[in-house]
């Protein structure tokens, strides 16, 4: 698999097992990216989606509970972006057994995450980081 997006630092929450979730987010990216390279094939984005359906269930409830730990005064409106990302992922879902072609539409879920990538893990998580780390 070719590196295509990198994890540096600056990224970190503060938190070694969510940066940890939101690096193997970054190589499931790269995997995307790879298979955007060579041609992407329904199974390959059957299993982008497969791998998101797990990341939800862990991730999410993971940084909910970190959240709900200490108190975030945000914790409604973060979950309701995660609530965005699992009904994004129930479309592509969809997309993909109503047939759509699967090099298409691994460009939509490849946009998709970008934009994940910098408005939610580099700015909404971001925030939690600042009010934790404040506490501390
Ligand atoms: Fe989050």
């Amino acid at each position: 698999m070719s590196t295509y997006f990198r994890w540096i630092e600056s990224m970190s929450v503060g938190e070694s097992d969510i940066d940890k979730q939101h690096q193997r987010l970054l190589s499931q990216v790269n995997k995307i990216e790879d298979a955007i390279s060579f041609g992407a094939t329904s199974k390959e984005v059957a299993e982008a989606l497969e791998f998101f359906d797990k990341y939800i269930q862990e991730h999410f409830s993971y940084e909910e509970s970190y959240m709900k730990e200490h108190n975030y005064p945000y914790l409604e409106e973060h979950k309701k972006e995660h609530e965005n990302f699992i009904k994004n992922n129930s479309l592509f879902k969809e997309a993909l057994k109503r047939g759509l072609n699967p090099r298409e539409l691994i460009l939509d879920v490849e946009t998709y995450l970008g934009q994940w990538w910098m408005k939610h893990i580099c700015k909404v998580d971001k925030k939690y980081h600042d009010f934790i780390s404040e506490l501390e």
